[in-house]
């Protein structure tokens, strides 16, 4: 845990915030290719990447094995795999992030083997790797696994094509098959595979840097693997894309709280679900090419929200990254909400913090929550339990009566830049207590 919190003043239901909100890039677009300069023979540049912990931590990682890094700017890094890169990953770093388990493919396709910790500490847990396993062994690798870590080891140094099908459509699997197959031997075909946006960006840079990859986007990605040849980026440079989850988050926000907020440098077209789900509540809301805009004085805005039954889905569905921050508005929308969590198990513990705060939300089984509104909401002490959780309960708080304490700020840093500094920005009564950081 960390030692940062938030201390934030509710505005006890009222609709006052009001202002721009511009959105940032994508850490789960960012994190990838970051990793993906392990494909390159040249430097790499990226622009637009988020200021936040995650992608601090990956960086670090990424420089412990081998990856030259700079910041050039706030949000524009160069990187460049030295050729004496090491393969295996230090555990105390890969612990700290999940996606580390995205760096073992492109560093098994360029060195020949790999070796690193078990993720989280435990094999068999709520995020399995068997995926990733199944699919080095399908590409001819040969998997040892030890008390302490997996070895992962390419015949004669190369990974053949293979035919993969992802019993669940998962996004690091399918972003991490996509650029070990750039480097194999043949064709590999991803089946089921994930149909993000994030894949799909990573695809097109990959593909203007010499790899040839058909389909990111759809279910089925074929990969024609290169045979060793390393990629090179010239001067094509990548840009991050808008994080839709963020611009989701602060949605959700201006539906539960805004009288003029302008939702900026978003991509209304990667967030359909949530857009759909708000306007089936009554939220109304003017959506332009890159900006969402919502207004108190909008003839629906006026009347209160109504409940609306989310599911959780791989995308084009509806988020589960957004499943918390939907939750908490919810609990502002008359009647009842049934929510359904399809993809992660233990992601609505959060639900009983919110309950401490006026909410009326019972659990029905692990993956449903039912969700009684409306039901004004209490300012309170919270520990921010995972990074969306974590924003749920700053919104929480935002909409609250009274103070509130969200503790653990680190978990909020993982994946939303300088959230205070922002939100201040469109009114939020928002702090940051202890600045200085434990973690940096
Ligand atoms: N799964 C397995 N075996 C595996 C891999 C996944 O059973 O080897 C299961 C998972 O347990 C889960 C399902 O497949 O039930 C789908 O999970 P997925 O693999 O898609 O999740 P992920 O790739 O680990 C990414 C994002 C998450 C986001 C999910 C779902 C990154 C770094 N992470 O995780 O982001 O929730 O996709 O969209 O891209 C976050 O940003 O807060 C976050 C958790």
């Amino acid at each position: 845990m960390s030692n940062v919190q938030f201390l934030i003043k509710g505005l006890a239901g009222s609709r006052t915030l009001k202002g721009v909100i511009p959105v940032g890039g994508a850490k789960n677009a960012a994190l990838k290719a970051l990793v993906s300069s392990l494909l390159f023979r040249d430097e790499i540049i990226l622009n637009n990447v988020p200021d936040i912990e995650d992608i601090k931590r990956i960086i670090d990682l990424l420089k412990e094995i081998g990856v030259r890094v700079k910041k050039n700017t706030k949000d524009n890094y160069s990187l460049f795999c030295e050729s004496t890169i090491k393969s295996n990953i230090p555990e105390e770093i890969s612990k700290k992030i999940r996606s580390s388990i995205v760096v073992t493919g492109p560093l098994l396709a360029r060195v020949g083997k790999v070796s690193f910790p078990h993720p989280g500490g435990c094999i068999i847990g709520a995020r399995p790797i068997n995926f990733f396993l199944e699919g080095f062994e399908k590409m001819g690798a040969k998997v040892q696994i030890t008390e302490d870590k997996y070895i992962i080891k390419a015949p004669q140094g190369r990974l053949v094509g293979a035919s993969l099908f992802l019993p669940n459509a998962s996004v690091t699997a399918t972003e991490t098959f996509m650029m070990t197959a750039v480097l194999a031997r043949g064709k590999t075909v991803i089946k089921n595979a994930a149909l993000e946006p994030e894949v799909e960006r990573l695809a097109n840079f990959l593909n203007q840097c010499g790899a040839r990859i058909s389909g990111a986007g759809t279910p089925t990605i074929t990969i024609i693997g290169s045979n060793g040849k390393l990629l090179s980026a010239k001067k094509i440079q990548y840009t991050t894309i808008a994080d839709r989850i963020e611009a989701g988050s602060f949605l959700i926000l201006a539906a539960l709280a805004a009288e003029d907020v302008t939702i900026t440098k978003c991509n209304p077209k990667h967030m359909d679900a949530v857009i759909e789900a708000l306007k089936s509540a009554g939220v109304d809301m003017e959506i332009g090419k890159k900006s969402i805009r919502v207004r108190a004085s909008s003839s629906s805005n006026k009347t209160s929200i109504h409940g609306v039954n989310i599911k959780t889905h791989e995308y084009p569905g509806f988020p589960t990254d957004l499943q918390a921050p939907m939750a908490v508005f919810l609990t502002q929308a008359k009647g009842e909400s049934l929510v359904f969590e399809t993809i992660f198990e233990g992601r609505l513990a959060y639900t009983e913090a919110l309950n401490s705060m006026g909410a009326n939300i019972t659990p029905m089984d692990p993956h449903r929550i039912l969700i009684k509104g409306v039901t004004p909401l209490r300012g309170k002490e919270l520990e921010s339990p995972d990074l969306r959780a974590g924003l749920a309960f700053i919104v929480a708080a935002v909409i609250a009566t009274g103070d509130s304490v969200v503790h653990n700020a680190y978990n909020i840093d993982r994946g939303y830049e300088h959230i205070e500094k922002r939100l201040q920005k469109i009114g939020v009564d928002i702090m940051r207590i202890n600045t200085k950081r434990d973690y940096d």
